[in-house]
């Protein structure tokens, strides 16, 4: 079942992360999760009433940013992923969505072709530790 994230989903949402990317990757802090909760559509999937999955966006003036996806490792290629990002294109129903991606994020990088994302331009040392990235535009 998908819905928007609760206070109460809070610390599952930080456990969560901490499993998706490393510190490197600069994880969402916990108070990162307070502020998006209250102000963002974060959507997250559960099973059993355990949050497994959670897409989080960003309202731009003509458009919806992706900010963050991730499905929990045991839970991968089982169509999750899809399931929030289809949630989140019924529930916007925008004519822009725009994403940043490492260059070296393959499996994602499918996902969003997958969905109808195309690269835009490269993000040169985008991300703090000097991985570039894609700017990805679907319209
Ligand atoms: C990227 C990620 C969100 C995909 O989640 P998922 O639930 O496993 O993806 P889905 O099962 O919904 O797959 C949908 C599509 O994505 C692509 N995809 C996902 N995982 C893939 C993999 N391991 N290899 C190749 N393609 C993959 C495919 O196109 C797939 O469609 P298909 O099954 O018809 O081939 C997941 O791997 C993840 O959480 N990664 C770590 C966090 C991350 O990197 N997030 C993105 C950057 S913020």
């Amino acid at each position: 079942m998908i819905t928007q994230a609760h206070i109460a989903d809070v610390t599952a949402l930080f456990t969560l992360e901490n499993e998706l990317f490393f510190v490197n990757d600069f994880p969402l802090s916990k108070g990162s999760f307070y502020y998006h909760v209250k102000r963002n559509p974060l959507f997250v999937y559960r099973e059993a009433e355990k949050i497994i999955g959670y897409t989080l966006w960003l309202k731009r003036k003509n458009h919806y940013r992706l900010y963050s996806i991730g499905v929990s490792n045991a839970h991968r290629g089982l169509g999750i992923a899809q399931a929030l990002l289809n949630y989140s294109f019924e529930t916007f129903n925008a004519s822009c969505y725009t994403l940043e991606v490492k260059t070296t994020n393959n499996n994602a990088i499918k996902l969003y072709e997958k969905n109808g994302f195309k690269k835009q331009k490269v993000l040169s040392h985008y991300y703090p530790n000097q991985c570039d990235g894609y700017l990805m535009m679907k319209s």
